[in-house]
C-alpha cells in the first residue's frame, strides 16, 4: 500500500517541490494550501496532487482538514510540516501583529499539523514527520527575530518528538534550508538578497528541489534509525 503524506502548503514553493517528490517516490500525497486558491488548482492540474485548504495557525480546522484527508485518502504515515511566512522587521520596528502571525503560522501551526495525527502514529507503529526549518533558525538573522524563534523552536520539537515516537518506529526530523529561489526570498530587497547571495560560497540560491531531496530521504521506510536530526542544506553558508 502506498504511504499517505500531508505537505502543509503543499502547493506552492518549496512544499510543491515536496509534493511532488514524494508522489514520485509512490506515496499518495495531499498538500495544503491557506488562501492561494489558483496557485493550488494549477498545482493539482499539473501534478494530479490533491489539494487541500485550511489554515495551520487554526488547531480546529488543521484537526477537520486531517479528519477529512484521512477519510478520502487513508491514515497519515508521512507529515511535512513546511507551511510558514515571513513578516520581516528589526526588532524596534517590529510590531506585536507581526510577532504573532509569525508564531501563529511557523510555530503553533507545526503542533496544529503534527498533533492530530501522531495518535494514529503510535497505534499503527509508524510514522515520519519532518519540519521544514531554516538556516535562520540556526543562525538567527537582522530582521527575522520572529521567524528566526519559530525556525529555533522546530528543532526542539523535532528532537523531542524523536525521543517520544522513537519506540513506536515513528522519526521526526528537520531540514534547514539556506536562502532557496522561492517567492518567500525573492520577495527580500534586491539588493539585500544579492549581498546575501554574496555570503553563501556556493555562489546561488538552492533549489526547492534540493530540499525535497532530503525529506524524501528522511521519510523512506528504511530511514528509521535517523531520528531527531538535522538536515542542512545551505551551500555552506553555516554550519550548525
Ligand atoms: N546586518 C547589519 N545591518 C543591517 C542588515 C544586516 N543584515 N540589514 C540592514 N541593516 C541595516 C541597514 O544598513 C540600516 O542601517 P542604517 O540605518 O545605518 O542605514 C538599518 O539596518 C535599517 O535598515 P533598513 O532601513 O533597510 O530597515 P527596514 O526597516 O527598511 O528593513 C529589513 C530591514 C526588513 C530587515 C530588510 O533588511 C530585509 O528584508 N532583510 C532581509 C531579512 C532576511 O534575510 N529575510 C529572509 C527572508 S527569506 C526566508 O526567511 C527563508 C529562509 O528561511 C532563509
Amino acid at each position: 500500500m502506498a504511504r499517505v503524506a500531508l505537505v502543509t502548503g503543499g502547493s506552492r514553493g518549496i512544499g510543491a517541490a515536496i509534493s511532488k517528490a514524494l508522489k514520485a517516490q509512490g506515496c499518495e500525497v495531499a498538500a495544503t494550501y491557506a488562501g492561494n486558491d489558483d496557485a493550488a488548482a494549477k498545482f493539482t492540474s499539473e501534478t494530479g496532487i490533491k489539494t487541500y485548504k485550511w489554515n495551520a495557525a487554526d488547531y480546529d480546522a488543521s484537526k477537520a482538514g486531517i479528519a477529512q484527508v484521512e477519510a478520502e485518502l487513508g491514515p497519515i504515515d508521512i507529515v511535512v510540516a513546511n507551511a510558514g511566512i515571513t513578516r520581516d522587521a528589526p526588532f524596534h520596528k517590529m510590531t506585536p501583529e507581526q510577532w504573532r502571525e509569525v508564531i501563529d503560522t511557523n510555530l503553533t501551526g507545526v503542533f496544529n499539523t503534527i498533533h492530530p495525527v501522531w495518535p494514529g502514529m503510535r497505534e499503527r507503529k509508524f510514522g515520519r514527520v519532518v519540519v521544514i526549518s531554516s538556516i535562520n533558525g540556526q543562525k538567527g538573522q537582522f530582521g527575522q527575530v520572529n521567524y528566526a524563534a519559530t525556525k529555533a523552536g522546530d528543532l526542539g520539537i523535532v528532537k523531542s518528538l524523536a525521543q517520544e515516537g522513537a519506540r513506536f518506529n515513528i522519526t521526526a526530523n528537520a531540514v534547514c534550508p539556506g536562502y532557496i529561489a522561492t517567492e518567500m526570498v525573492m520577495a527580500v530587497p534586491d539588493k539585500v538578497r544579492e549581498a546575501i547571495i554574496g555570503q553563501i560560497p556556493a555562489g546561488r540560491l538552492g533549489e526547492p528541489e534540493e530540499i525535497a531531496r532530503c525529506v524524501a530521504f528522511l521519510v523512506a521506510d528504511d530511514a528509521g534509525f535517523v531520528n531527531g536530526s538535522t538536515i542542512s542544506a545551505n551551500g555552506a553558508q553555516f554550519f550548525a
